[in-house]
């Protein structure tokens, strides 16, 4: 008797859209979602991010509009980031109290109770006259350690205005640790750390630096952002960060480090974050402009990516649209 094949069905369960939900191992929530925010002082109207269709840099009204639309889609958490009309060379409005995402904050917090999580970027780009995430010296290097000062500072500033969440992305040695001892120093024990822990050097980031106005004037961030080629450093910078006090980790960009998002998830025991950055988001709008793409599967599709690599949150500038289909 001849062997009768297939032995094995595997298309049974995929036959129909009733199977196919009910088998599926990866699941999107709302809930997992965090969408990334701008806000900038000094202007009349929303202004869009040209890189970024669909993004805006927001005035303060039309943040409070646009992240209560985000709370009513279910969102876990948004986070923010500040353009301040006036840089300089130690990023002051980063820590003042009147700063732009001190202020954003406090209407946020007073306009969103607990619906959903308020987080802020934690970092001195957006601040610096010379695009930088620290302090620059003479000699055009980054200070890591005079950096970390104006970290906690910012920290502290950012608690006392109503952050839930900070999340320090900046990449210098040893900020987690400062940052959490700054704010327990001030009463903030609760403010949790989500650590940018694992942050390549990329190129993805283009469309966020228009985005934040923070491209540096000279040189890149090479020097602190990891390399492309290195996974096992990835491991080692999360250890450190657990080391030092953060709550949470993350990997950043998402979509091309999928391998580096599932290491993480196998090692650590706390919640881990991916960041689907500026660059992911504009290649798919770009493509689905052009008809090249279906925008909506590829959306949900890279999104799923993701979570099954093993990210807990996904940080992602559809978040609000994303959580209103699924
Ligand atoms: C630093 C920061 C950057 C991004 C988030 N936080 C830029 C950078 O490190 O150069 C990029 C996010 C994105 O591309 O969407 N404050």
């Amino acid at each position: 008797m001849s062997a009768q094949f297939p032995v094995a069905r595997p298309r049974r369960l995929r036959r129909t859209p009733a199977l196919r939900r009910m088998v599926a191992e990866t699941r999107l929530a709302p809930a997992d979602l965090i969408l990334p925010m701008f806000v900038k002082e000094g202007i009349a109207e929303a202004q869009p991010v040209a890189s970024m269709p669909g993004v805006y840099q927001h005035t303060r009204d039309s943040l409070r509009k646009a992240a209560h639309e985000a709370a009513e889609a279910g969102v876990g958490g948004i986070i923010l980031f500040g353009v301040p009309a006036v840089k300089d060379g130690t990023g002051s409005a980063a820590d003042d109290p009147d700063g732009i995402v001190q202020l954003a904050l406090r209407d946020l917090a007073s306009d969103l109770g607990d619906t959903t999580v308020i987080m802020t970027d934690l970092c001195l780009d957006e601040y610096t006259d010379h695009g930088h995430c620290g302090i620059v010296t003479g000699s055009g290097e980054i200070d890591n350690d005079a950096t970390l000062e104006r970290y906690a500072s910012i920290a502290v500033a950012q608690a006392d205005a109503g952050a839930a969440v900070v999340g320090p992305s900046g990449m210098m040695d040893g900020q987690v640790g400062v940052i959490r001892q700054a704010l327990d120093q001030a009463g903030h024990t609760d403010t949790a750390i989500l650590a940018y822990s694992v942050k390549y050097a990329s190129a993805y980031y283009g469309p966020f630096r228009e985005a934040a106005e923070c491209a540096p004037r000279f040189g890149d961030r090479a020097s602190h952002q990891q390399d492309p080629a290195n996974a096992d450093e990835s491991i080692r910078e999360v250890l450190l960060d657990l080391e030092e006090g953060a709550d949470m980790v993350m990997v950043k960009p998402a979509g091309a480090y999928l391998d580096i998002v599932h290491r993480v998830r196998d090692t650590v025991d706390v919640p881990v974050a991916a960041y689907q950055v500026s660059g992911e988001y504009a290649m798919i709008e770009a493509a689905a402009a052009q008809g090249w793409i279906d925008r909506e599967r590829t959306i949900m599709e890279s999104l799923t990516s993701i979570r099954r690599a093993g990210a807990d949150l996904i940080l992602t500038y559809w978040a609000t649209e994303a959580a209103r289909r699924c």
